[in-house]
């Protein structure tokens, strides 16, 4: 148990977590600045390895499940269900250094903060890396925090191949990160993720943090179009079934969707390949990804209907044959009242200007909500670039960021249940 005075005048150590930050992002470090670990790569095995060592360092246990997911445990002076912080530490190929990497940095940062204090938290506290977040390289994303929660099979997640052909337990296994920790994992007493906001609004409207209420809803499908290859000087363009065409025309219309739907629904064609991908052959095949977002399921299931809808009517006006599979699909989820005003009276008491906004990206917490009471804690994002190695977020948002995490992690620590706003 921390008194109260000892509690309230903590605080993390912003060169260290720097410090860290710097190093994981030496592992898997692009030329341009960013990092490119996707999972269950060597990269993200280095990345790894890096972290755990950090983890065990710091004095805590470390656990990891048979999907990679590594859980570090610091003791609490009371038997409890932890209180639970972290993030991912894979990235997508033109990733920066900070989305997932912070959540979970800032955690053993915290850690390192108590250690020096000599301080025991009356929960136990865990930080935790959570495997393949970003789904980019293996659909779905969030894989290892929806394992953890029992929301997707072992074998299922298991089973999923990559982009380029590897089964993820295959993967697991050359890179030495399938465990035997118990599946599903751990429910916490509350899960809180810091992580950068990844979006323009904060940087925009000149707030300091983010309390984040939810993550908007998010659809995946992956797009075959069979057409007929043939040459693209002999044949009459009423001849053709060119699933390049159709390819580009889907993806126009996912932006038209988009404009007419308006509010917050997005839409991404973020993949296409083409085959045999020739100047001068018209595309036999098609293969590509349909990404939409919305923080309304209603709307959304609207805008997935009308996606499938102009797939047939181009399908049908071209000649080709179009097949589809979800690659992800997931509500829009709604965090803990509790924790997000958490969030906001403790950055507000530490001298923060702070919002609450909706997540526009997926995050690991989305699963974790389904456990537990969880939120988020969110800190701007220059120029609202992400998923880019020109991701950035000024050190002293990061520190203001990791302060508040530490304050929520120890308020939600020593009481007995978690406060609710007067
Ligand atoms: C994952 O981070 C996503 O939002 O695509
Ligand atoms: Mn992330
Ligand atoms: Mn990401």
């Amino acid at each position: 148990m921390i008194g109260e005075n000892a509690r309230r005048s903590l605080r993390i150590n912003q060169a260290r977590l720097l410090r860290r930050l710097d190093e994981l992002a030496q592992r898997g470090a692009r030329d341009d600045g960013g990092c490119n670990r996707l999972a269950f790569t060597d990269a993200d095995k280095e990345g790894r390895d890096l972290v755990t060592g950090w983890m065990r360092e710091l004095g805590m246990s470390v656990s990891i499940d048979a999907i990679g997911n590594a859980v570090a445990m610091r003791p609490g002076s009371e038997e409890a269900p932890p209180v639970m912080c972290g993030s991912h530490i894979d990235t997508v190929r033109t990733g920066g250094r900070y989305d997932g990497n912070l959540g979970v940095l800032a955690g053993l940062e915290i850690i390192e903060t108590l250690n020096d204090a000599g301080l025991t938290t009356r929960r136990p506290l865990a930080v935790a890396f959570f495997s393949n977040e970003e789904g980019a390289r293996i659909a779905p994303d969030m894989m290892g925090s929806l394992v953890y929660v029992g929301g997707l099979p072992l074998e299922e997640a298991h089973a999923a191949v990559s982009i380029d052909g590897k089964r993820v337990a295959d993967e697991l296994d050359r890179i030495g990160y399938r465990g035997d920790a118990p599946i599903p994992g751990v429910i916490p007493h509350a899960f809180v993720e810091l992580h950068i906001e990844q979006g323009p609004i904060l940087e925009a409207e000149g707030i300091g943090l983010g309390a984040v209420t939810g993550v908007q809803g998010i659809s995946w499908t992956e797009v075959t179009v069979r057409g007929q290859a043939n040459h693209a000087g002999t044949t009459p363009m009423s001849y053709r079934h060119d699933a390049g065409y159709v390819a580009a025309e889907a993806a126009a219309f996912v932006r038209r969707l988009t404009q007419e739907m308006g509010g917050a629904q997005v839409g991404t064609v973020g993949a296409i390949t083409l085959d045999p991908n020739l100047v001068n052959v018209v595309a036999r095949k098609a293969v590509f990804t349909v990404d939409l977002r919305n923080t309304d399921e209603k709307l959304l299931q609207a805008a997935e209907a009308r996606l499938a809808e102009h797939l047939d009517t181009i399908a049908k006006a071209e000649g080709v044959e179009i097949t589809t599979r979800k690659l992800a699909r997931f509500e829009p989820v709604e965090f803990d009242r509790r924790v997000i005003e958490l969030v906001e009276d403790t950055a507000k008491s530490l001298g923060s200007t702070v919002r609450q906004l909706p997540a526009g990206a997926g995050h690991d917490a989305q699963m974790l909500a389904r456990a537990c009471p969880t939120g988020m804690v969110f800190t701007p994002s220059v120029k609202g670039i992400s998923h880019n190695p020109k991701e950035h977020t000024d050190p002293s948002d990061l520190e203001a960021g990791a302060n508040v995490l530490l304050q929520v992690i120890l308020t939600l620590s020593e009481t007995d249940d978690i406060p609710v706003r007067a």
